[in-house]
């Protein structure tokens, strides 16, 4: 691997869901060996780096986000064995490895959890979690509630409660233990020595707790404590606590102990100039930019946000990152589809109207084109260079997101965006494996979208990624800057420059394209020549 202490301050980074990329075992779930198989893709695709969505030993109560073994692998995914050979493969072919950290929570049945169960009431082993007797014997010690719906404390035989901001399976650590901080740091070292590129840190905002575990005024189970103003800042117990700093500087001081490593927030905190704190230059190296992902494809509201990324991010040294899907929300090609979406985590069933399909894919490769021009690293989640949509009418039967469950159906919660992806049309599971199993059934529609039906045709997605990353690199885009062309933006179109080439983004009526060469358009169906339709997109050599 080359070595560039800066390599996140522009790389373009995948995502993988462990369990939906590839599966070489057959048994319906992906795993390592079924990655390995798939690398060389990837490298064709042209990204810099992966991030592996947890495949650590788990129950699976939350796909994964509820580890009971931080140093193993899931025998689900493989062993650690078949991860040092995908790292290894990766790091040969100039692709480095982050992956996910999750530090708010264990399983349940991790041993420190089953361990403070047994020890009992004000025990040490209570003190790894937090343990509380209740307002009275039945009424939990606070109103939080639980992301994934419901209460967030759960009683035991004894009486006492434990705090789960997620599911009952998800005990919270207890941050302001200094036993907690010693073991998460002993779990970054471990994956740091086996040469892992660096983390993404779960519910990066959620650690530190305020004293008291105070009630919560004003009651939402949205990852930023409020459903209402996202740029309003209001003081949340538990989201966003000033207190997290000092788990941060732990965490970038056991980074620094290695050379070239890197971190990632994931932390929902809103206003951006909030959260441009947590990427102060001794914290972390980057965090995702949730408020981009958030904003619709309009202009006034896209050209808002990466001022105020750029401004509040560069204020503190760092780069900004832009993503558009992961594994949380709709994916963007599905929720593009649509003027208004169910809020983050809520999902799309089958009684929910139906998307437009070709609206959402049009606007969709238009938001990653534009995404992929601007200064910073991007995140990009598996299928998406298909133009992958959301399965949005996956029956109920089927549903796995403990939201679905804690909600009674009412939030059908994530699954849709889940689903194992299509590599070929017309092999079993769409060539996720051999056998055709796969632990959620792929959607008809996913047979037009495979790999096999991409590659090598002009104007596919898949294509489309392919130029856009490779005119990236050509050019430089992740480490240039941004400067607006005032003369061509108006209420419909938003042009900018960086590193000579000149980005057009259109979306009203058709206009003239402007002088240039042109490297690459989401246009692929272009019929007036000189002409840039509505929701396209162009980058143009200066
Ligand atoms: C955020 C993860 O991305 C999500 O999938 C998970 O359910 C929660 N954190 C809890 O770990």
């Amino acid at each position: 691997m080359q070595k560039d202490a800066n390599w996140w301050r522009h790389a373009v980074i995948y995502q993988i869901y462990p369990r939906s990329f590839a599966d070489g075992n057959g048994d319906g779930m992906g795993d390592l060996p079924g990655v390995l198989s798939r690398l060389d893709s990837l490298k064709e695709l042209g990204i810099d780096a992966i991030w592996f969505s947890p495949f650590f030993r788990s129950p699976q109560k939350d796909a994964g986000y509820d580890v009971s073994d931080y140093k193993d692998i899931d025998p689900l995914f493989g062993t650690l064995a078949d991860f040092d050979e995908v790292l290894a493969k990766a790091h040969s072919l100039g692709i480095r490895i982050i992956i996910d950290l999750v530090p708010n929570h264990s399983s349940d049945q991790h041993p420190l959890f089953q361990a403070a169960l047994k020890a009992g009431k004000g025990s040490p082993e209570r003190d790894m979690y937090h343990f509380r007797d209740g307002k009275d014997a039945n009424t939990p010690p606070n109103n939080w509630p639980s992301v994934f719906g419901g209460n967030a404390w759960t009683q035991i035989e004894d009486g006492q409660w434990y705090l789960h901001i997620f599911d009952s399976s998800q005990p919270d650590f207890n941050w302001d233990n200094p036993k907690v901080t010693e073991f998460f740091h002993d779990v970054l070292r471990f994956w740091f020595d086996r040469g892992v590129d660096g983390f993404r840190v779960d519910v990066a905002h959620s650690l530190i707790k305020a004293p008291g575990l105070p009630d919560i005024e004003e009651i939402s189970t949205s990852m930023t404590g409020s459903d209402s103003d996202p740029q309003e800042e209001k003081p949340h117990p538990y989201w966003g606590q000033e207190g997290v700093h000092d788990v941060i500087r732990g965490f970038r001081r056991v980074a620094n102990e290695y050379e070239d490593r890197a971190m990632c927030a994931e932390a929902w905190v809103l206003p951006l100039s909030k959260m441009a704190k947590w990427v102060r230059p001794d914290e972390y190296h980057q965090t995702f930019n949730f408020g981009y992902l958030s904003a619709p494809w309009k202009q006034a509201e896209l050209r808002k946000v990466i001022d105020d990324s750029l401004r509040e991010f560069g204020g503190v040294g760092a780069p900004s990152t832009w993503v558009l899907s992961n594994h949380d929300v709709i994916r963007h090609v599905t929720r593009m589809a649509y003027d208004e979406v169910p809020k983050q985590g809520d999902g799309i069933g089958p009684d929910y109207p139906q998307p437009d399909e070709a609206r959402g894919q049009r606007v969709g490769r238009a938001a990653t084109a534009f995404m992929l021009a601007l200064p910073g690293s991007s995140y990009l989640y598996q299928g998406e260079e298909l133009g992958l949509p959301e399965h949005t009418t996956l029956e109920a039967k089927y549903r796995e997101d403990p939201t679905f469950f804690r909600t009674n159906g009412e939030r059908v919660g994530r699954d849709g965006c889940r689903v194992p992806i299509p590599w070929e049309a017309d092999a079993p599971a769409f060539g996720f494996n051999s056998t055709g199993k796969s632990w959620l059934p792929q959607p008809e529609n996913y047979r037009r979208y495979a790999r096999s039906e991409q590659e090598g045709v002009a104007g596919s997605t898949l294509e489309l990624y392919r130029k856009l990353l490779k005119v990236r690199k050509q050019f430089n885009l992740g480490m240039g800057d941004l400067k607006w062309v005032e003369d061509l933006c108006d209420e419909t179109t938003l042009a900018f420059d960086n590193s000579g080439v000149r980005v057009v983004a259109n979306f009203g009526s058709p206009i003239a394209l402007p002088a240039g060469e042109l490297l690459v358009t989401t246009q692929h169906d272009l019929t007036i020549e000189g002409v840039l339709e509505h929701d396209q997109v162009a980058w143009i050599r200066l």
